[in-house]
């Protein structure tokens, strides 16, 4: 068989997988309005892919605060909690698993999203420069605009944070869900705080690592709280540059982190490499150092073809590979890994929002088999 390692099972956390080909989180900005609510075409796109070994859904909102792009979906209303339980139980009839991943954009947002035209938090009131998030104007069209100006969120704020990730993970679990990914990567509240470019604070939340790793570890003991920690994972990105974010001391502060995860006892840590960022590479010694510090499973994602995804597994460097943009233009990626099967080119024009087209209509090796 092509690809053995790639399509072998694996069990992460106590969660059986049937193969390691990972579908890694997509925001595609399709939740029906107004409410960012999780419809039957997200759920009818989710469980097209249900044959992955694990669905990571794409980035969800855990408050009104933490939405940073227009129609994302979110997990904090009774209406967005059914939601997702109709994705939950499309994608399980399919017999598939589905994580959710549970975001706080933090200071990668526009006033126009926030409650009351709210200024966007952050842990320190530090503009993202260059940086442009996806609103919708008065007129009903969608615009980039610049990211607003933050405002540093106070001590007595951060455990109101933490028990919005709580929320989210209770409802998350009542939907269904297989496991929890707390979004810590890609420039967001949680990256916000470990990175020495945007946090500035002077309280146990800034200055050294251990303080600016503080909040992801509160928020991952919590959440392991609700789900059991081996239902939980966390996506960080050590190397990652979009989003004016800057971090002198990314790597080291994901290898305190690792012990930290080793410690709770999270099931998967989630590695967005820098390629796709546009960070450097992570060194070959960063990933043994990773690998020596945390037990967990490692799941790696960026620009990975199927052959390399495969040795990486076969050296025991990651349990299994996450694909992105392979995921969204090929519903049926492990069937066609399985059969050596040519990929559908994904269209970048329909990635954020709009509807079926790109989203669903990419065709699957069945369907152009006679009946
Ligand atoms: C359209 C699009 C949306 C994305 N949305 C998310 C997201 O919601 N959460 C996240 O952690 N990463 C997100 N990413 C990053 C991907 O998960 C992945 O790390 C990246 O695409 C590199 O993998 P690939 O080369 O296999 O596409 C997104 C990427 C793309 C192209």
């Amino acid at each position: 068989m092509p690809f053995d390692s790639l399509l072998s099972p694996v069990t992460i956390g106590n969660l059986q997988l049937p193969n390691r080909v990972v579908m890694a989180p997509l925001t595609r900005n399709r939740a029906s309005q107004p409410g960012d609510v999780p419809s039957e075409m997200n759920a009818h796109y989710y469980a097209q892919r249900a044959s992955a070994g694990l669905i990571v859904s794409e980035a969800t909102q855990v408050s009104r605060q933490g939405q940073g792009y227009f129609a994302t979906p979110g997990i904090y209303s009774d209406a967005q909690e059914s939601g997702w339980k109709s994705v939950v139980g499309a994608v399980h009839a399919r017999h598939g698993r589905i994580a959710s991943q549970l975001w706080h954009v933090g200071r990668v947002s526009h006033r126009s999203l926030q409650e009351d035209g709210a200024s966007p938090v952050a842990p320190s009131a530090v503009r993202a420069r260059n940086t442009q998030v996806f609103v919708k104007c008065e007129d009903g069209s969608y615009a980039m605009t610049d990211a607003d100006e933050p405002r540093a969120l106070e001590a007595d704020e951060l455990p109101g944070i933490v028990l919005q990730f709580v929320d989210a993970a209770q409802r998350a679990k009542r939907a269904g869900f297989d496991m929890i990914e707390v979004h810590a990567a890609n420039g967001y509240l949680l990256h916000q705080f470990m990175a020495t470019g945007t946090n500035r604070r002077t309280d146990d939340y800034g200055g050294g690592i251990e303080n600016r790793v503080r909040l992801v570890v509160d928020v991952l003991e919590a959440v392991a709280g609700v789900m059991g920690a081996h239902r939980v994972g966390i996506r960080i990105s050590p190397n990652f540059t979009e989003f004016d974010l800057q971090d002198d001391e990314g790597e080291a502060s994901s290898l305190y982190l690792a012990q930290e995860l080793k410690r709770i006892g999270v099931a998967y840590l989630h590695l967005a490499e820098g390629d796709w960022a546009g960070g450097a590479p992570l060194s070959e010694g960063y990933r043994r150092a990773l690998r020596e510090a945390y037990d967990g499973a490692i799941i790696v994602c960026g620009e990975y073809t199927a052959e390399e995804a495969d040795a990486r597994i076969e050296r025991g460097e990651a349990n299994a590979v996450a694909f992105g943009r392979a995921y969204i233009a090929n519903p049926d990626l492990v069937e066609r890994f399985s059969a050596g099967a040519p990929l559908n080119t994904p269209d970048e024009a329909t990635f954020y929002g709009g509807g079926e087209k790109g989203y669903t209509d990419y065709p699957a090796l069945d369907d152009a088999r006679p009946d």
